[in-house]
Parts: C-alpha cells; sequence; structure tokens
C-alpha cells in the first residue's frame, strides 16, 4: 500500500513553498537520547545519567572553568566578539526625515521569515484536501477540455492509480463525481440508486485496495436525470422536493452499503439532511457520516464541472433550489436547519467569491465547515498560468490558504494532489 505520513508545512507570503520546516532537534540532541528513543528506552533516563557524569571534564577541556570566565570579565578582561554592523547605507538622495512617532510599527512582526513564520495564524496541510475525482466506464482516461489537467478517469485503472498518487502525499479523502451514459439516465434518476452502478461498484474496488481510504459521495439526481436537474422535473418545469428526497435517501443508501464514508447531498432539497439520517440509521449505517452542502449559490461558477459531467440543465436554471448569490442571511436558515436535522459537516459552494459565508457559518456554527473550490475557480486560475498572466503555483497556493483562514477545515479541491505536492516539496 502506497502511503506516506507527511507533515508539510507551507510558509505563507514570499517563502519558498517547497522549504520544509518541520520540528528538528538541535545537532546536540541528536546522539545517545535518540538512539535510546528509538530502541524503546525512556530517553529521560539516560539525560539523567548524562547530567551526573563527570561535567568539568569536558567544560575544562576549552581552557577555563565558568569561575575563571566570570573572573575575568569582572576583572575588566572581557572576550572579544564581533562589532555591530554599521547601519546599512540608504541610496543617495533618500529625504532626511525626523522619525515618525509610531509606538506600533506592525512591520517589525514580520521582518524575517523566522519571525513571520512565527506568527503565522492559518496552517495548510494535504490532511485539509477532499480530492474530488470524475470517473467513467471506460478503460481510458479522457481530458476534460475545460479543466487543463482533470480528467474522466477510468474506474477501473486511472482511478485507482489517481488516488495512489494522492495518498503519497497525504492526501487520503476524495470525492466521487460519475458521468453517467445517456441511456441510464431517465426523468427519476433510479440508476442513482443501482447497487451495481458505477459509484457504488467504485467505492467496492477503492474500499478493497485502500481500506483507510476515507470516501466521500455526491447525493443528488443531475449525473443520472435526463433532465440535468438535481430533482425530479414535473411537467410544468417545477423541482419535485419531497419526492427527490424520497430518491436521495435510496441513493445514499446504497452509496453507504458499498463503503462510501461520507455522503454529501449536493442537491439543495428542503429536508434532506434529516431523511437522509433517518434513512441511513434505519439500515445500520449510524456510522456514515453526512456532508450537507449547507450553502450552495446558483452560481456560474459550475460551467466546467457541468460539461465534465455533460450534466448541464436540459431547460431552465437551477434558482429554485440553489441559493440567490445576492443572499447572506439566508445561509443562516439553512445552517440551523441542516444542523438540527443532524448534518456532520456543513459546506459552502462556491469557495473563493463566498469567503464571506464560510466565516459566517464558522462564527455560527460549532460543526466543522468545508469550503468547496469549484470548477471555474480551478479553471481561472489554470488559464491565468497558462498565458503566464498570474504564477498558477502561488496563486493555487494563496487560494487555498485564504479559504482555510475564512474559516475552512476542509476543501474541496481539484489541486488536491498539485498543492500536496508542492507543500511536500515535490515538484512536477
Ligand atoms: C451537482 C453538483 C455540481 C457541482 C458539484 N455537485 C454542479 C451543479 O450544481 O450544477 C459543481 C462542482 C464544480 O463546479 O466544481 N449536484
Amino acid at each position: 500500500m502506497a502511503s506516506t505520513i507527511v507533515k508539510p508545512q507551507w510558509s505563507f507570503g514570499g517563502v519558498d513553498c517547497r522549504r520544509y520546516v518541520g520540528p528538528q532537534p538541535p545537532p546536540s540532541a541528536k546522539s545517545s537520547s535518540l538512539r535510546a528513543a528509538s530502541r524503546g528506552q525512556p530517553s529521560r533516563r539516560l539525560l539523567v545519567v548524562r547530567a551526573s557524569e563527570n561535567r568539568n571534564d569536558s567544560v575544562k577541556k576549552l581552557g577555563m572553568t565558568d569561575a575563571e570566565c566570570e573572573a575575568a570579565v569582572v576583572a575588566g578582561n572581557v572576550p572579544e566578539a564581533p562589532p555591530v554592523p554599521p547601519a546599512p547605507a540608504a541610496p543617495a538622495g533618500t529625504p532626511v526625515v525626523p522619525l515618525l512617532p509610531l509606538s506600533r510599527r506592525p512591520r517589525r512582526n514580520r521582518r524575517s521569515p523566522a519571525l513571520r513564520s512565527a506568527f503565522q495564524e492559518t496552517s495548510l496541510s494535504p490532511a485539509n484536501f477532499v480530492y474530488p475525482l470524475f470517473i467513467h466506464e471506460g478503460e481510458e482516461d479522457t481530458p476534460i477540455g475545460a479543466m487543463p489537467g482533470c480528467y474522466r478517469l477510468g474506474w477501473r485503472h486511472g482511478l485507482v492509480e489517481e488516488v495512489a498518487k494522492a495518498r503519497d502525499v497525504g492526501v487520503n479523502s476524495i470525492v466521487l463525481f460519475p458521468k453517467v451514459p445517456d441511456a441510464l439516465k431517465s426523468p427519476t434518476g433510479d440508476e442513482a440508486y443501482n447497487d451495481n452502478g458505477l459509484v457504488p461498484r467504485t467505492i467496492r474496488l477503492l474500499k478493497d485496495k485502500y481500506p483507510d481510504l476515507v470516501i466521500y459521495t455526491d447525493v443528488a439526481l443531475d449525473p443520472y436525470s435526463s433532465d440535468g436537474h438535481d430533482g425530479i422535473v414535473r411537467e410544468d418545469g417545477v423541482i419535485m422536493n419531497d419526492e427527490t428526497v424520497h430518491q436521495l435517501c435510496k441513493q445514499a443508501v446504497s452509496q453507504a452499503r458499498a463503503g462510501a464514508d461520507v455522503v454529501s447531498p449536493s442537491d439543495m432539497m428542503d429536508g434532506r439532511v434529516g431523511a437522509i439520517r433517518a434513512a441511513l440509521d434505519a439500515e445500520g449505517f449510524h456510522h456514515v457520516s453526512i456532508m450537507s452542502y449547507t450553502a450552495k449559490y446558483a452560481s456560474s461558477f459550475y460551467g466546467p464541472f457541468r460539461e465534465a459531467l455533460d450534466s448541464n440543465p436540459r431547460f431552465g436554471d437551477k434558482k429554485t433550489y440553489q441559493m440567490n448569490p445576492t443572499n447572506y442571511r439566508e445561509a443562516l436558515i439553512e445552517t440551523r436547519e441542516d444542523e438540527s436535522e443532524g448534518a456532520d459537516i456543513l459546506l459552502v459552494k462556491p469557495g473563493l467569491p463566498y469567503l464571506d459565508i464560510i466565516r459566517l457559518l464558522r462564527d455560527n456554527s460549532p460543526l466543522p465547515i468545508a469550503a468547496y473550490q469549484v470548477s471555474g475557480e480551478y479553471s481561472m486560475i489554470k488559464a491565468g498560468g497558462v498565458l503566464k498572466m498570474i504564477d498558477e503555483e502561488k496563486v493555487m497556493m494563496e487560494s487555498l490558504m485564504c479559504l482555510r483562514r475564512a474559516g475552512a477545515d476542509i476543501i474541496l479541491t481539484y489541486f488536491a494532489l498539485q498543492a500536496a505536492r508542492c507543500l511536500c516539496g515535490e515538484k512536477r
């Protein structure tokens, strides 16, 4: 099993993200105490033994005892040390001005890499990432035009290899999105709960190979709906709420039966979290978590994703169920509902344009918060990088760090592998 434990760190702001600044013992401590620890002996005992050894021996080698050194300084024979370096010169023409009378100069705490990393408030680790992966029935990995670097992965091979690569750099959580053949789509999306469908089959394969992999699934009808909507569409175009929730419960149970760890309703129907919780519990899946898409906005940033799955709504838009991007307070209504219905994790989507919503949920709920850096956000950074308009890697790391700073515990991001490699000091 290819899995490495990594303790990466990334220093934010100008510092090379490949520099590893993890804890390192000072050179002198490396010797006997560490070796003793690795043999399973308590290192403290060894240190005590060392302390009771004949201390004067080692000191005497340097020439004088401590007492002799002190006496020399008291007598005025102060040993030499390098002089204070001269003040660095300013360029010619620099105006000579009186110092501003400032009691606080915040730049003092930013003046060296060591100080900056000491006072860094936010950290980023591969353990924070959930890697969204597109799968299909084919054997080949098909590139997704609107998402450079992303593929529809063959469920049997390409996917398994991608998961191995992610685990190698500490990303052990994935979320699956299936591309379903048109012939299996229907108005009621029944393929969503076929126990032998693409998603349940893939979960079983992955759990067989990597039992400790954390698998998130998407709960919504859109990949299975002939209408391309997240729910069942009535003749007059209305998305039927309670009937859709009935289907979603079956879908979630089918995913749990296959071995999913976290089911994630992204459909935005009312009451689905409570209904799914009850359905899971009734089937004995009380250990399966629910990550609710609490504040999912009707966003144009989903465009590349819909191309990837060929899941564009056949008509209309998703504005009667996904939230209005103008709304802030409404996210609190969804938060209260999801909390009381038993959600384990609350998700905000999209990510970067909705940092205020992430912070709102963070400040109003003790539950873990997830942010989804969606396809459009990913593609914009990729495109800007390809066109050499921005530094792709630095903008990628900054955007992820900002999602964490806003209050996200975990981040669903197509950059998961690339960013984790950067954090681990690998470059490709
Ligand atoms: C649909 C779903 C969507 C995404 C995740 N789940 C698209 C949509 O709501 O139309 C978008 C993810 C992305 O854009 O990266 N259940």
